[in-house]
């Protein structure tokens, strides 16, 4: 087994940023090439990448192609140019937290490049300063996901049936993944008999993305409907339900893919403990609750239509929000790169945020 998963969502060129198509997968593989920062933005909004720590690090990228974008005369002229790739990328999707949290941490640079241990920069050195920062969000993420794998694994019991929903691998993240990487993780040390993928409707992640990435990697498991993760608590046995984020509130209440939020109160019903596993920057404390958490609703063609064929009655009114919010009582633990959270989070979630995090 390898050391490092086999796929990668996205290859930073210096002058380009490569993201492999993720709206063509399993069956294709295309690389977009992005050149400009709002190459990248398209490539976040049309779903090229997704998954919430990938669009943190592309975006990070999109903002290095913005300070190169041409020789600025002045930091001013650049300056101008990037907050107005920051406010672009920003908007590119609204619930993942993790891209704002990526976006600020570079934007410190060119606002206060003291606090980055530079005074005066030209907009050269900015943009060393910026590319410099980007690798080094790609390389925490990669460490991240190896962390969150090790405190995950040692959740599970031996011989483990594990159910997760979405994708939470190397094409959602920089490294091993987070959910992914715990399930990764598990079965490199022969803990896992089987892990249930939900497919993930409508977007289809669980189907076309995990599946996958469980082939790839060699990791025993069957593809499920959404609707049948009920009848799968009931007659067999699940040891475990692991998701991965998209923001976490500062009480615990989590925002992932639609679907999640049914899949705890199943859970919950069986008796089955529910995890979630994220960075730490999935974690927004500035968020009280899942109800300040923003839902991004995305196009009712995404339900009505699958791989390009109509499958309900012409004009048929639809609903897509792609995300829901598990309330915190139904979560039996957060796994993060920092540690593991346990109820109450409002507690253990500020300890962790007060430790320092061990970064590369
Ligand atoms: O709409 P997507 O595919 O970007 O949604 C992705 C998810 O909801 C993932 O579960 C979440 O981002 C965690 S990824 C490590």
């Amino acid at each position: 087994m390898n050391a490092f998963p086999k796929t990668r969502a996205f290859v930073w060129k210096k002058d380009r940023l490569l993201l492999l198509d993720q709206r063509v997968l399993p069956h294709r593989l295309v690389w977009k090439t992005c050149r400009t920062w709002s190459d990248v933005a398209r490539g976040i909004k049309e779903m090229v990448v997704r998954g919430a720590p990938a669009i943190g690090c592309v975006a990070a990228y999109g903002v290095v192609l913005a300070a190169k974008a041409k020789a600025f005369r002045t930091r001013e002229d650049q300056m101008r140019a990037l907050e107005h790739a920051f406010d672009g990328l920003l908007q590119s999707r609204p619930t993942a937290v993790n891209l704002r949290w990526a976006l600020e941490r570079l934007r410190l640079i060119w606002q206060e490049p003291e606090t980055y241990g530079v005074h005066v920069l030209t907009p050269q050195g900015v943009a060393k300063c910026l590319e410099q920062e980007a690798i080094k969000v790609e390389e925490e993420d990669r460490e991240f996901n190896s962390r969150i794998g090790r405190l995950g694994a040692a959740l599970l019991p031996l011989d483990a049936v594990v159910l997760t929903h979405c994708n939470t691998g190397s094409l959602a993240t920089a490294g091993l993944g987070t959910a992914f990487g715990v399930l990764w993780t598990a079965h490199r040390g022969n803990k896992i008999r089987k892990v249930i993928a939900s497919e993930t409707r409508p977007y289809l992640q669980g189907a076309r993305l995990t599946a996958w990435e469980l082939q790839q990697e060699k990791i025993p498991f069957e593809l499920i409907t959404d609707s049948m993760a009920a009848h799968f608590m009931k007659t067999e046995k699940i040891d475990a339900v692991i998701v991965g984020a998209d923001r976490i509130a500062a009480n615990g209440d989590t925002a992932n893919k639609i679907g999640t939020y049914s899949l705890a109160v199943l859970a919950s019903h069986h008796d089955i403990p529910f995890y979630v596993a994220a960075p730490f920057s999935t974690v927004d404390l500035t968020t009280a609750t899942g109800r300040d958490i923003p839902i991004e609703e995305r196009s009712a063609k995404e339900v009505t239509w699958v791989r390009g064929q109509s499958i309900a009655p012409k004009n048929t009114l639809a609903r897509h929000p792609a995300f829901d919010v598990t309330p915190s009582d139904l979560i039996h633990a957060i796994i993060t790169d920092r540690g593991v959270a346990k109820p109450p989070y409002t507690e253990s979630l500020k300890d962790l945020f007060e430790r320092q995090p061990v970064l590369i």
